[in-house]
């Protein structure tokens, strides 16, 4: 397999996020995220840790930006942490936090990768949170349009790939059902109308880019899973067609037809769980974008869990599974990419995937051979699923540096470079799979 087999302007990345490898968390003028906030709640985070440091990016950008760049990338994925450039969601923007996006993506431009934006990665801004109830409240919509259109208008004149909203199944569902995420709270109910407002606001940021930046290309990056039931009787199966329309359809679904999958609907409609939708909702929704961004890590088993809310629950891994405890399951990529295409009809990029491994480095080195496999299988599943003929423009890795891993802190290590959390430098280490991938993108065919 080599990068010449892929088509010629294919994206090679890596993909980050702010809250993860920033740190600085509030230095210049940021204001506090719901992440700063979350971190400081007992047993929120398992090891106690938050990103207040993370990766000190924040200082060390340009040499990241040189270790990227021997890397051979073409592309990276990063996203904007909004309390960083508007303190408090909403008002004055913060001259110092817009400065430091405009050096990395500057940074960036002059080693000939382009950059891919994310506006919004989980990180919102915490008086939203005290002040009009975050996501539970329509005015955070409304901010977010001014935030992202503020974005367009700054960094839109050298940044043409933008991402609204970075997995809004976990911004709603992990948040605010399964209570894992800031804010951490276990409501159902507020959690769809959650999920719905992320929705509107990924509507109203498109609106806002057209404008803004003409000619650029817009998307909404989701969580996707391969869902298969865990046997093949008829509840199991029907459970897993729920728990498509849970995790894929309702994210991917409504952009397109500006409607919510009609049999989950009719599931929660009776449990009091089906958002309050106003009028015109859906037509915001369903604003036209240019690409899908799919995050892809492994499938789920799915099985009927006749006393649980909505009738379906996970059953256990049977595959060998990475460090976060997921499957290996490569042709699942195939399978996403697949089933994605036919969402709209919209090209695609993988926006992230990758391998949490228990890695040490040894001697300098750090032999993290079960990552190196990872990759390139998946990157052979998305060489398939283009073979089928399905339009894919783009590969990011999760993640270029290790970094703050949310509800696991620091425990969890996905990058192609090791950082060393204990040292005061956050000295970096790039791994063997950096190597492969190093290899990989910057072979020549002769
Ligand atoms: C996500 C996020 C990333 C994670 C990564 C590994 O998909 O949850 O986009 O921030 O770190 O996926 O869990």
């Amino acid at each position: 397999m080599k990068r010449n087999d892929f088509p010629k302007n294919f994206l090679w990345g890596t993909a980050t996020a702010a809250y993860q490898i920033e740190g600085a968390d509030l230095e210049d003028g940021k204001g506090p995220s719901i992440w700063t906030h979350f971190c400081t709640k007992d047993g929120a985070i398992r090891t106690g840790e938050d990103g207040s440091v993370g990766c000190d990016h924040y200082h060390q950008w340009d040499e990241d930006l040189e270790l990227m760049k021997a890397l051979g990338v073409n592309a990276y994925r990063f996203s904007i942490s909004w309390p960083r450039v508007i303190p408090d969601g909403k008002g004055k923007p913060n001259s110092k936090g817009l400065d430091f996006y405009n050096r990395l993506v500057d940074g960036i431009l002059d080693r000939g990768i382009e950059p891919m934006i994310t506006l919004y990665h989980w990180d919102l801004p915490q008086v939203l949170q005290e002040q009009h109830q975050g996501w539970e409240s329509r005015d955070t919509i409304d901010y977010f349009g001014v935030y992202a259109q503020q974005m367009f208008s700054t960094l839109g004149d050298r940044v043409s790939n933008w991402i609204t909203l970075n997995e809004p199944f976990c911004s709603s569902h992990t948040s605010y059902f399964m209570g894992e995420h800031a804010p951490g709270v276990c409501d159902a109910k507020r959690s769809f109308q959650v999920a719905h407002h992320l929705l509107l606001a990924h509507g109203k940021a498109v609106q806002a880019f057209r404008s803004e930046v003409p000619g650029g290309n817009i998307g909404l990056t989701n969580v996707t899973s391969c869902i298969e039931a865990a046997s093949s009787s008829e509840e199991d199966k029907r459970a897993a067609f729920l728990g498509n329309q849970f995790v894929n359809d309702w994210f991917y679904a409504t952009p397109i037809y500006g409607s919510y999958p009609s049999e989950l609907s009719e599931t929660l409609k009776p449990l009091g769980l089906y958002p309050e939708v106003k009028n015109g909702d859906f037509e915001i929704i369903r604003e036209p974008i240019d690409f899908w961004g799919v995050n892809y890590y492994t499938r789920q088993l799915v099985k009927a869990d006749p006393g649980g809310m909505m009738g379906i629950a996970h059953d256990k891994p049977r595959l060998p599974t990475t460090d976060m405890g997921w499957e290996i399951y490569p042709q699942g990529l195939t399978q996403c990419l697949k089933q994605v295409s036919e969402y709209g009809s919209l090209p695609l990029y993988v926006t992230e995937n990758g391998c949490a491994e228990k890695d040490m480095v040894f001697r300098d080195k750090v032999h993290d051979e079960k990552r190196v496999k990872y990759i390139r299988e998946h990157i052979k599943a998305v060489q398939n699923a283009i073979n089928q003929g399905i339009i894919v423009k783009g590969y990011f890795l999760w993640s270029f540096l290790d970094n703050f891993e949310w509800a696991y802190g620091f425990s969890k290590r996905f990058g192609l470079v090791y950082v060393d959390f204990k040292d005061q430098e956050r000295k970096r280490t790039p791994k063997d799979s950096y190597l492969d991938y190093q290899q990989f993108l910057t072979q020549t065919d002769s």
